[in-house]
C-alpha cells in the first residue's frame, strides 16, 4: 500500500514539473512571433503582392505619359486622394520618394489583396480606416499614374 502511494505522488510530481517545463516554451514562441511582427521592413525594398514584378522608373520622366497619368488621376482617384494633403486616402505627394514603383502600382491594381496581406498596407488601412478602391485601371494606365507620381516628389 505505501509503494503505491510513493508511485501515484511521483506521478503527479512529473506532471506538475513538465506542465512548468513547458510553460517558459510557449511564452517563447509567442515572443518571436511579436519580434518578427514588430521589424519594420525596409519599405524600399517591399515590391507589395501583384500582377507587377518588377519595373524599371531610372529614366527621365517620360512628360507625356505623366500628363495622361494626371488626367486619370484626376479622374479616378481625387474622389479620395490630394496632392500636398492628406484627404480620405494619404496624401499622395512624394509617394515615390517612400514607396517602390512596384508597390505603388500593386497598390493601385490589386488593393483589396494588399490591404489584406502586406504589411504596409495593413498599416495604412488601419490608420485611414477607409479601403482603398480597385478603379480597374489597366496596367498601362496605372504606368502612367505612376509616371505622374513622380512630378509630385
Ligand atoms: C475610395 C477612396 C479611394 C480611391 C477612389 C482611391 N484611393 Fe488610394 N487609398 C485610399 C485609402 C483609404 C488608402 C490607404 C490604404 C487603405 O486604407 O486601404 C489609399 C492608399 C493609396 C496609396 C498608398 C499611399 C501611401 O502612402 O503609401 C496609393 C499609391 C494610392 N492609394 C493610389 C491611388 C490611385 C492611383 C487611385 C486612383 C486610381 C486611388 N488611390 C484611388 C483610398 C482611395
Amino acid at each position: 500500500m505505501m509503494n503505491l502511494k510513493l508511485i501515484v505522488l511521483t506521478v503527479v510530481v512529473i506532471t506538475l514539473f513538465s506542465c512548468g517545463g513547458s510553460t517558459p516554451t510557449e511564452e517563447k514562441t509567442t515572443e518571436v512571433k511579436v519580434e518578427e511582427n514588430a521589424a519594420p521592413a525596409d519599405p524600399m525594398s517591399d515590391k507589395g503582392i501583384g500582377p507587377i514584378k518588377s519595373i524599371d522608373i531610372t529614366a527621365d520622366v517620360n512628360t507625356a505619359m505623366a500628363t495622361e497619368g494626371e488626367a486619370i488621376f484626376t479622374a479616378k482617384c481625387t474622389a479620395c486622394h490630394k496632392i500636398g494633403k492628406r484627404y480620405i486616402g494619404p496624401d499622395l505627394a512624394g509617394v515615390t520618394t517612400r514607396r517602390t514603383p512596384e508597390w505603388i502600382m500593386n497598390m493601385i491594381l490589386n488593393p483589396v489583396e494588399m490591404v489584406e496581406k502586406n504589411e504596409i498596407a495593413k498599416k495604412l488601412l488601419a490608420e485611414y480606416n477607409a479601403p482603398m478602391a480597385n478603379q480597374n485601371l489597366t496596367e498601362e494606365e496605372a504606368r502612367k499614374v505612376l509616371e505622374f507620381f513622380r512630378t509630385k516628389n
